[in-house]
């Protein structure tokens, strides 16, 4: 196996979608062969919002059991929850005395949330991207595969590295963002304009990996789309269209071309019926697996024991190597 490494995470804030699985764990699938890869469930990020203590317990769990389902091998892959490995919450605590103040103005989901007139933000929704900087750098990784919204955050965890190996010497090793060229940025069937998102008000907007058959048949039918009348891929003028095309590029591998050729005159039904029965083949054994697992709760507490125990291994050189660059007293 080859000594480079990836690191990403998805927040339990919400059942996992579409979205999350086409714009990320597609991709970590993909990369497990390659690369000696940490996929994290990131439970401090989620505490940026309130979440029932049940709910984000059962959640958590929940986004294990889809990781594996989706074909992430738990004992080639580092599969764990990020609050029981505290020295995420000790180098993001140092990193945050290395990040500037205009860097995380400028990050632009904080700064939807205060152009959209957010009341009572909390200061972990502002430095979570400092959070971020920390999973990712923590573990000297290489590549950091995550959809389009992501790759700001990446940007600025680069940027925290490099400023840091500036001051000290090579600390840590500066990573680069993997976004997937399609599917990247997986839209609301609802409204097309905004991302589908596992918090979204509208749960008619997002397919949920757990959604059944005749519920992604439903929400397919209902998507919107436009009075055009051709499947062409066209993000401007037909915006439902396009996310439809990438849906079911993702889902078949089938290119946007050979998409319009296959639907040329064949009207909207025709290809909303073969977008639903795309997904629904792509997440059956997703969902069937899950359910699977999710009922074996010792296998699932031994996958994120030992998650923890080897993440904190690969850890625990980097803190060191931190503090005592910085000047810490080493523990006796
Ligand atoms: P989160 O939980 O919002 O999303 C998890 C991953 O799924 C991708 N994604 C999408 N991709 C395409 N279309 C969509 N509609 C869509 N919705 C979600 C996201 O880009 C992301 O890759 N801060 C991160 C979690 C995180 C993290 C990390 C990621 C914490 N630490 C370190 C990478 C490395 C977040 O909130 O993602």
């Amino acid at each position: 196996m080859s000594e480079k490494r990836i690191f990403s995470g998805i927040k339990p804030t919400g059942d996992l979608t579409l979205g999350s699985y086409i714009g990320a764990i597609k991709n970590w699938v993909e990369l497990q062969n390659e690369y000696l890869c940490l996929y994290c469930i990131v439970d401090m990020h989620a505490i940026t919002i309130r979440n029932d203590p049940e709910t984000l317990r059962r959640r958590s769990l929940e986004q294990l059991a889809q990781y594996v389902a989706s074909g992430l091998d738990p004992e080639r892959n580092i599969i764990y929850i990020q609050s029981h490995v505290p020295q995420h919450a000790e180098l993001s605590w140092i990193l945050g005395c290395y990040s500037m103040l205009g860097e995380l103005n400028r990050m632009t989901q904080y700064k939807d949330k205060v152009s959209k007139g957010e009341e009572n933000l909390n200061a972990g929704i502002y430095t979570y991207p400092v959070l971020m900087a920390a999973d990712i750098l923590l573990y000297q990784s290489d590549l950091v595969p995550v959809g389009e919204d992501q790759k700001q955050h990446v940007e600025l965890c680069r940027d925290i590295a490099i400023r840091f190996n500036h001051v000290y010497g090579e600390t840590f090793k500066v990573p680069e963002p993997f976004v997937p060229k399609v599917g990247a940025r997986i839209k609301s069937l609802t409204d097309p304009e905004s991302k589908m998102s596992k918090s979204d008000d509208d749960p008619q907007g997002s397919i949920f990996i757990m959604d059944s058959p005749d519920q992604i048949l439903k929400k397919v039918k209902r998507a919107v789309t436009d009075m055009e009348n051709r499947v062409t891929f066209d993000t401007e003028k037909q915006p439902g269209i396009s996310n439809l095309m990438t849906i079911y590029s993702s889902a078949t591998g089938k290119d946007f071309d050979v998409i319009t050729e296959e639907f040329e005159g064949k009207g909207y039904g025709a290809f909303k019926n073969a977008v639903a029965e795309a997904v629904i083949e792509l997440l059956r054994p997703i969902r069937e697996k899950s359910e699977e697992i999710l009922a074996d709760r010792a296998y699932l507490t031994e996958i994120y024991t030992s998650g923890a125990k080897r993440a904190a291994e690969l850890a625990e050189p980097t803190l060191k190597l931190v503090v005592e660059k910085l000047g810490f007293v080493p523990r006796g």
